[in-house]
C-alpha cells in the first residue's frame, strides 16, 4: 500500500532513507543555521536548568549527547531509525535506543529524567500529540521539556498562517539527499496550546537570531509540568 505523502508514516519513511547524508551533514557542520545559532542555543537552554539526566527524543545521530559529554549529564537518546541509532552508539556519549514516538506514547519507554529535549524532531501531527501525552510521565518532579523547532513566522513562507501539512524540501542540502519528509506546520498559538493541553506550563520562549539576517533561526520552548 502506498504511504500517504502527508502523514506521520511518510516522515519516518523519508528519515529511514536519509540517515547517511543527514549524519554527514550534521557531523560535517554543513547546516549553517545549526553551526551559527541553533546548536549553541539549545545547549545553553538545556544547561540553564542544570539537568543531571536527559532524554533526547528523535536524537538522530546523537550529536547532543556528545556536545553535553563534558557536563556530566546522563543522556538517553531514542530515534525510530536503526541506522541513526547505530551511528549514535558508535560515537558514544549516551545510551541510544531504537524507538518510535508512537511506542513512547504507548508507555514503552521506562525512564525518569530531569529534562526531555526535542531538537528539530517534532515534525508530525498525531505522532507529536501522542508523544506530548507521555512526556509528563518521563519527567522527574520539576523536570523540563525543551523543544527547539522552526520559528513558525519564519517558516511560514507565502502559505496561509494556519496548521497543516507542508511538503518537505532539501533545498540547501546536497544531492545525496532524496525524498524529503513532509512536516506539519503549527502556528505559534498552536505550539503554545500543545503544551497547555498536555499539562505543561511554558516557562520561557526563546527566539535565537541568525547573526547576519537578524531573523529568528528557530524558537525554543522551555516548559515544566503544571501543578
Ligand atoms: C531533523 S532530524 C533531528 C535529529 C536530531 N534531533 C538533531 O538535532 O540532529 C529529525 C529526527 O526525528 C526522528 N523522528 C521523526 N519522527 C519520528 C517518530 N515518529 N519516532 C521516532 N523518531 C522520529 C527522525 O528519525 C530524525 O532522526
Amino acid at each position: 500500500m502506498d504511504i500517504d505523502p502527508f502523514s506521520d508514516a511518510k516522515i519516518l519513511d523519508a528519515w529511514h532513507r536519509n540517515a547517511a547524508p543527514w549524519t554527514t551533514a550534521v557531523r560535517g557542520q554543513q547546516i549553517e543555521s545549526r553551526r551559527l545559532v541553533t546548536d549553541r542555543a539549545l545547549i545553553e537552554a538545556t544547561l540553564s536548568s542544570s539537568p543531571r539526566s536527559l532524554l533526547d527524543i528523535g536524537c538522530g545521530e546523537g550529536w547532543l549527547a556528545r556536545a553535553l559529554a563534558a557536563s556530566d549529564i546522563d543522556v538517553i537518546g531514542i530515534d525510530a531509525v536503526p541506522a541513526l541509532i547505530e551511528l549514535a552508539r558508535q560515537a558514544g556519549g549516551g545510551e541510544f535506543r531504537v524507538m518510535t514516538y508512537e511506542e513512547v506514547a504507548a508507555g514503552k519507554l521506562n525512564a525518569s529524567v530531569d529534562a526531555v529535549v526535542c531538537n528539530f524532531a517534532l515534525l508530525g501531527n498525531e505522532s507529536v500529540a501522542g508523544l506530548f501525552g507521555a512526556v509528563r510521565s518521563l519527567l522527574n518532579p520539576h523536570g523540563s521539556l525543551l523543544v527547539q523547532t522552526l520559528h513558525p513566522l519564519a517558516a511560514c513562507g507565502d502559505q496561509p498562517y494556519q496548521d497543516g501539512w507542508r511538503a518537505g524540501s532539501w533545498a540547501g542540502f546536497n544531492a545525496d539527499f532524496g525524498d524529503p519528509a513532509p512536516w506539519y506546520f503549527r502556528t505559534l498559538e498552536s505550539w503554545i496550546g500543545l503544551f497547555a493541553e498536555h499539562g505543561f506550563q511554558l516557562r520561557e520562549l526563546r527566539e535565537p537570531l541568525h547573526p547576519q539576517t537578524h531573523q529568528p533561526a528557530s524558537v525554543i520552548f522551555i516548559a515544566q509540568a503544571a501543578d
